[in-house]
Order: structure tokens, then C-alpha cells, then sequence
């Protein structure tokens, strides 16, 4: 992830509101690395997407404190990348 551009916090906080849209209640594609448990453990999927959105929140927060310091924004930045990963491999199939 690009950790040099200090807009990539606000984006990313827009990000995770949005990419749950594209996971469909039902499996409607091939082409997809996203694993059958997506549509069948909605809930528990949904519950690692708020997870995503909070740490992102918490990025976003940390990111407008000024003056940047590594300290502070370093455990965001991990926060989220552990939230992205820890759900990939639990529902990403690859
Ligand atoms: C709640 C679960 C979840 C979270 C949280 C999540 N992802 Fe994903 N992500 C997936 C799934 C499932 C796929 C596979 C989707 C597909 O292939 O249709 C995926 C695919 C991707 C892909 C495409 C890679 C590929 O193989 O096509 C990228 C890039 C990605 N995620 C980045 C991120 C980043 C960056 C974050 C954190 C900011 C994140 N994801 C958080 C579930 C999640």
C-alpha cells in the first residue's frame, strides 16, 4: 500500500464505505476470487467490513493530527493493513 501520499487516508476512508456495494447477496460472477463464503457467512464478512471502517476512521483521525509523526500514524496505517489482510485470508481465495 502507498504510504508516501498523505491523501491516501481520506480516500481510503471513502474506499471502505464503498467497496461492500460490489458484493452482491447472491454470487452472480465466475470471475471471482472472493470465496463462497462471502454469501454465505454475510454476517461475519460484514463484521470484518466494519472493522476495515473503523481502523480507516482511526486513520483518518490520526492523520489530521499535525504535526505528522510516524508514532501516531504508524499503528493506524498497521491497523487498517491488518484489517485488510486478516479478511483476505479468511475470504479471499488466494
Ligand atoms: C471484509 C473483507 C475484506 C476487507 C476488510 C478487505 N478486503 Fe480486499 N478483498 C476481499 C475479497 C473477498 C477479495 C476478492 C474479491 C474478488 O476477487 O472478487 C478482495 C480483493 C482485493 C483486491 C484485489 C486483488 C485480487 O486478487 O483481485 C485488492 C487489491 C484488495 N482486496 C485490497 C484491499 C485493501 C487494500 C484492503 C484494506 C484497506 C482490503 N482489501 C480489505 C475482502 C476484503
Amino acid at each position: 500500500m502507498a504510504r508516501s501520499s498523505l491523501t491516501v487516508p481520506s480516500k481510503l476512508d471513502a474506499l471502505s464505505h464503498e467497496p461492500w456495494k460490489h458484493f452482491p447477496q447472491v454470487r452472480e460472477e465466475d470471475h471471482t476470487s472472493a470465496k463462497d463464503d462471502v454469501w454465505q457467512k454475510q454476517a461475519r464478512f460484514q463484521e470484518m467490513a466494519r472493522t476495515l471502517e473503523a481502523a480507516t476512521g482511526e486513520l483518518v483521525v490520526a492523520s489530521k493530527v499535525q504535526p505528522y509523526k510516524a508514532s501516531n500514524l504508524g499503528p493506524a496505517v498497521q491497523k487498517v493493513e491488518d484489517a485488510c489482510s486478516a479478511c483476505h485470508k479468511e475470504f479471499r481465495d488466494h
